[in-house]
């Protein structure tokens, strides 16, 4: 079977070929009223045409340029123009001698995959794996669109960070700078332990700020406080393993713990911070996880006694301490305090770090500092997960550090949450002031408001649900920890005009319900409280 192509022989192929038919191009409508040129109408139709596939399939040979430019009145030259691109763009092939035919495999064709028929199945519940069905992330559907924030407009939600601050013009220039400069290194895989100047930079500003003791290459650079936390418990602990975490605690970190598998023990807080208390040497802790600068969302600063007995208790039972520094940035009544890290001679302080609350929470960049000999398993386990972070953030954020942007911005957003705190403190006393006792930490992004009477609690659930505005109850961060009725209102991300609008809001949904009796035998469901304890009660009450 000489010159046998695809099984059939070229006579036959070419007799085929000249019975084909040339394509009549019947639907193409120029408008030369139209703004689009002539040519790119003429190319835009065809290529439809084409891509259509609703031509007849013995018709592929195209006419020449003379004749359809005589069949629509237009010149040569703008067919001409009109097929080049076509030919370039692979919808065209040109046969020597032959003329202008329809390509075998139009472009598209490689990129679309034939859709297989299938029969719509019954829905049913998947079998997934325990580890999810653990997990305390109850959203679902529409819920999951949305970013843990909610939508854009006032809702007290705490740990928002006031975006519109940002110096997206700085960044974006710093952005192309390290771009020009790196170019195509920045596109490829990149280490698992983070860029090297983004973890000089980092290191430089824990250890001159924070009080760090670290080198660079005990960074390692993760995506955000969650990763971070994901991390160090797949590394350090296996399932049925004790896990201590503060009770109440933000809701990601019970949420990550429970994924692992963890044995969750909470502990309570007190005025000095995570209460050690008694522990058998089997149920010791494999990780615990604090906020010493200020506890989420108590805001407690654990003292230096108890920094130091954490270290201790984790050392005596061979243990970790992951310490998250939690807005240790945003004090406003003096400096901030040095973190557990630097006082860690034992190396058993895993240190981490977010970009979220003090640049954007979208960046997805934080960091791990890890004892010496931990590192090379964090970098292992962080990159199963997704290799590393995005390379072109990091290169720009190691810049915005070395040039001294970070700094000068922590600073100014340091003041404007120092006004917006006040105004939202004045506010508070003026709308809502009747109801409830707010309670007033010197650092952190959020007030806890304490309901002064307890009847009261289903009215303001409902005020919530009616005004989309929505301070968290204080029970939404509680395992076992039994406490008054309260909310967790954030107020960094909102501008005055804002934080009073959403304030007035609520008054007003309180005070109609009120006038409705809406209160009485309400459905909601009142999380249990007790009286109470001591160690609950807030520091300092706004009366
Ligand atoms: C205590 C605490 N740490 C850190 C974060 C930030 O987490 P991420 O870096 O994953 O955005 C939050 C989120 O609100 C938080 O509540």
């Amino acid at each position: 079977m000489n010159g046998a192509i695809h099984g059939r022989t070229v006579s036959s192929v070419s007799r085929q070929r000249r019975r084909r038919l040339v394509m009549s191009f019947e639907m193409v409508r120029l408008d030369r009223a139209s703004s689009e040129p002539l040519y790119q109408q003429l190319y835009r139709q065809i290529r439809e045409e084409l891509e259509s596939g609703s031509f007849d399939s013995s018709a592929s040979r195209v006419p020449s340029s003379r004749v359809l430019a005589a069949a629509l009145g237009i010149s040569r030259p703008t067919v001409n123009e009109a097929f080049s691109k076509l030919l370039a763009e692979g919808y065209l092939q040109a046969r020597k001698r032959s003329g202008i035919f329809v390509a075998d495999h139009l472009p598209a064709t490689f990129l679309k995959a034939a859709r297989l028929a299938t029969t719509a199945r019954t829905e049913h519940s998947p079998r997934v794996a325990r580890r999810v069905t653990r997990m305390t992330d109850r959203r679902s559907g529409r819920q999951l669109d949305v970013g843990i924030a909610g939508p854009p407009t006032v809702t007290f939600v705490a740990g928002l960070p006031a975006v519109d601050e940002f110096p997206i013009a700085v960044w974006e220039r710093l952005r192309e700078q390290v771009l020009a400069k790196k170019g195509a290194h920045l596109l490829r895989y990149a280490s698992s332990r983070g860029e090297i100047e983004l973890r000089k930079a980092i290191a430089a500003y824990l250890c001159d700020f924070r009080g760090a003791n670290c080198h660079p290459d005990q960074i390692v650079v993760v995506g955000g406080m969650q990763q971070a936390m994901l991390t160090c418990a797949l590394a350090l602990i296996n399932e049925g393993e004790v896990a201590w975490i503060e009770d109440p605690v933000c809701h990601m970190a019970r949420n990550v713990f429970a994924f692992v598998g963890a044995k969750i023990v909470p502990r309570p807080i007190d005025r000095e911070g995570l209460v050690i208390g008694k522990c058998s040497r089997q149920n010791s802790p494999r990780l615990i996880f604090v906020t010493p600068s200020h506890q989420f969302p108590f805001g407690v600063t654990m003292s230096l006694k108890r920094r130091k007995a954490l270290i201790e208790f984790a050392e005596s039972r061979d243990g970790y301490i992951l310490e998250d520094d939690y807005n240790s940035e945003f004090r406003f009544d003096g400096p901030p305090l040095p973190c557990l890290q630097g006082l860690d001679n034992a190396g058993r302080v895993i240190y981490a770090g977010t970009m979220s609350k003090i640049l954007y929470p979208s960046l997805r960049l934080g960091f791990l500092v890890a004892p010496p000999q931990l590192v090379d398993t964090l970098v292992k386990v962080r990159a199963v997960m997704d290799q590393h972070s995005p390379a072109i953030d990091q290169a720009t954020l190691a810049r915005f550090i070395t040039e001294g942007f970070f700094l000068s911005h922590v600073k100014r957003v340091r003041e404007l949450y120092a006004q917006r705190r006040v105004f939202f403190i004045e506010q508070f006393q003026k709308w809502l002031g009747d109801y409830f006792d707010l309670e007033v930490t010197p650092a952190g992004l959020h007030c806890i408001a304490w309901l002064r009477r307890r009847e009261d609690l289903p009215l303001f659930m409902r005020a919530r649900e009616q005004t989309g505005v929505w301070p968290r109850p204080l029970s939404f961060f509680c395992i076992k920890a039994q406490l008054d009725p309260a909310f967790v209102f954030g107020f960094a991300a909102w501008p005055q005009a804002q934080i009073e609008q959403g304030l007035a809001k609520l008054a007003s949904a309180i005070k109609q319900l009120k006038q409705r009796g809406a209160g009485n035998g309400s459905p909601f469901q009142i999380h249990p409280f007790s009286p109470a304890a001591s160690s609950y009660w807030p520091a300092t009450a706004v009366p």
